[in-house]
């Protein structure tokens, strides 16, 4: 009997067509063939590669969920000439990232490929329901959110299902559509509990902004729903849009004094991971008795801090909101709650157009540990301030009431 050689290549050739017929599961398999061996062989012509499959699979030429859109395809982009792997999809795990190198003072024209994720008008109204408070993605131009927003992939996730691996590479960043998530860090062998997300918010920028390995272990503690958003489009837009930031808020950020004590590059770690927001006037910005889970630096504009109380001397005018002060440019607010793990004990309101920089809890956590003393002593004024206001010792109500 006659050996029969496997040319080399074949396996993966093969196996990432399965891989695509199994994620879009198209009704006719060789119409299919047919188109996706078609992009493929446009797609290594475009990369001048030799003619076996890249080694961990093609590119991602989804044809539909995945698609890879070339906006000019003479160029390579940066990413590419760098990483020289595929443009990675959520099952493409990415293997190294030491060759990576971002240099974001490069303004030089966007011309990556696109990754597009087809969606559903309902699923396209969950999307942009779930990313409308990400502060990451509140400082993109309209065009940059709408790539953002097309890049991302739905994922369905099971109760105990680890959603990253602290120690494993970065291949998607996740924003939470729903579900509670538990946020685990194992230091000299030992794992504790940092922190919870609980149906908002987001996670997994860290390893992608700086080329490190997963900072912690985010584990599903419900059946969940997730956006996720590949390294590349991440790399490409965010990332190149902090350097921006960066320029930005720098002068600013330098100029809060309650961020003075920290070294330049901490800085800059917080400008990476904030957003702006701006209010109008007589917007409310915190409510008193509300959950907690940001913290505000004023960029410009006033704040006026409110109180509902409850005194012996004013136990009929309780309900009426009095103000107890006003913070001003470069003044922070909000992290009461967050410090003390307790609803807000004040309402915050616009006073005219006020801009602020917003922080979410596990940044706050992460990167203001060293400005706790300061905080915790501006706390310990809190309450004179109010036994001022108010004559003697004050019960705080909670809004319902
Ligand atoms: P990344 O390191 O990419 O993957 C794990 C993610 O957990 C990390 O990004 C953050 O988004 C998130 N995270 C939340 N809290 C912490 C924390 N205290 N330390 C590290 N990562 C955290
Ligand atoms: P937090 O409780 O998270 O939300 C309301 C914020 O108002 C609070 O944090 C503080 O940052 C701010 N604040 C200013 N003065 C006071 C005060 N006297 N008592 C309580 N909160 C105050």
């Amino acid at each position: 009997m006659s050996h029969i050689q496997i040319p080399p290549g074949l396996t993966e050739l093969l196996q990432g067509y399965t891989v695509e017929v199994l994620r879009q599961q198209p009704p006719d398999l060789v119409d299919f063939a047919v188109d996706y061996f078609t992009r493929l062989r446009e797609a290594r012509a475009q990369d001048h590669s030799p003619p076996a499959a890249p080694p961990s699979g093609p590119r991602d030429l989804g044809l539909g969920l995945g698609l890879v859109a070339d906006a000019d395809a003479d160029s390579e982009s940066e990413e590419d000439e760098d990483l020289d792997v595929p443009i990675p999809t959520r099952y493409d795990r990415r293997v190294s990232v030491c060759a990576e190198t971002f240099n974001p003072d490069e303004e030089e024209e966007d011309t990556d490929p696109r990754v597009i994720h087809p969606k559903t008008d309902e699923q396209r109204c969950r999307l942009q329901d779930a990313c409308k408070d990400i502060l990451l993605f509140k400082n993109l131009d309209q065009e940059q959110l709408s790539q953002v927003l097309d890049a991302m992939f739905e994922r369905i996730v099971k109760v105990d299902e680890h959603v990253i691996d602290q120690g494993d590479d970065g291949d998607n960043f996740y924003v939470i559509e729903r579900g509670t998530y538990d946020i685990l860090v194992t230091k000299d062998k030992q794992t504790r509990s940092v922190g919870q997300y609980d149906n908002r918010g987001s996670f997994g920028e860290l390893a992608l902004m700086y080329n490190t390995p997963r900072a912690a272990t985010i584990v599903a503690t419900s059946e969940g729903s997730l956006w996720g958003l590949d390294r590349v489009t991440f790399r490409r837009i965010i990332v190149k849009n902090n350097a921006k930031k960066r320029k930005t808020f720098e002068s600013f950020i330098e100029s809060v004094p309650l961020l003075k004590s920290l070294e330049v590059s901490e800085r800059m770690k917080i400008v990476d991971v904030i957003g702006e927001k701006n209010y109008k006037n007589g917007e409310r910005i915190i409510t008193q008795g509300e959950k907690a889970d940001s913290f505000y630096i004023i960029e410009s504009g006033e704040v006026s801090i409110l109180i509902k109380s409850k005194t012996k001397a004013n136990k009929d005018t309780g309900n009426q909101e009095v103000e107890i002060t006003r913070c001003h440019k470069g003044q922070y607010f909000g992290e009461l709650a967050l410090v003390t793990n307790k609803p807000r004990a004040a309402s915050a309101y616009a006073v005219g157009d006020v801009k602020c920089l917003v922080m979410d809890v596990q940044a706050f956590e992460r990167l203001l540990g060293p400005c706790m003393d300061i905080m915790k002593r501006n706390i310990s004024h809190y309450e004179e301030q109010l036994v001022k206001m108010f004559g003697s010792s004050v019960d705080l109500i909670d809004p319902g009431q």
